[in-house]
């Protein structure tokens, strides 16, 4: 009985660290961090057209998309885990490899999505605006370039 017992809280006790290695089953956390991109995507796409003159600039439509991407802003490095390099990702393995650069690109963006609200917020010009917009935009594309497949 005490052996069995001692064998239970082995076995709890093996299973908890694994658990703090990673939480997540690997695959959910590719799904998870591919689905907060799909988020920035459907954010991105109306503030892109506005910055490009491809639909009217609307300061009302660019606040709501702008203060959505910000809210998720911090969200999807969190599913860069241990062991979810492989699967069905286009990550690349220098996310693994080389994290403080990925991390400083992923804090890049956030700085600039919070500008963007804060320009928003502050009444700033069509002209600033769409130029921070820009800026976001630039943030995506350099950390795909070293990064995303
Ligand atoms: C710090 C790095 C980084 C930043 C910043 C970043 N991305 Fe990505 N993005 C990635 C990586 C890495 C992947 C691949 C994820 C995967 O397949 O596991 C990705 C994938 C995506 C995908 C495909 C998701 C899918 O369904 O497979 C979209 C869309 C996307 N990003 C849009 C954006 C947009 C829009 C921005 C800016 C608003 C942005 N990303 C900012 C690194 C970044």
């Amino acid at each position: 009985m005490k052996t069995m017992t001692k064998a239970l809280i082995a076995g709890l006790a093996l299973t908890l660290s694994v658990g703090t290695v990673s939480a997540a089953d690997p695959e959910d956390a590719i799904d998870y961090r591919q689905g907060v991109f799909q988020v920035f995507k459907w954010n991105m796409g109306p503030l892109g057209a506005m910055a490009q003159g491809d639909i009217p600039f609307d300061r009302e439509l660019a606040a709501k998309h702008a203060g959505q991407l910000d809210r998720v802003a911090d969200m999807p490095w969190q599913g860069f885990t241990e062991g979810s390099d492989l699967g069905n990702t286009d990550a690349m393995p220098e996310v693994w490899m080389n994290r403080e650069a990925f991390d400083e690109k992923a804090a890049d963006f956030e700085q600039a999505s919070a500008r963007l609200v804060e320009l928003i917020t502050e009444e700033a010009g069509e002209r600033d605006i769409r130029r921070q917009i820009g800026a976001v935009g630039q943030s995506c594309r350099s950390c795909h370039d070293d990064f995303r497949m």
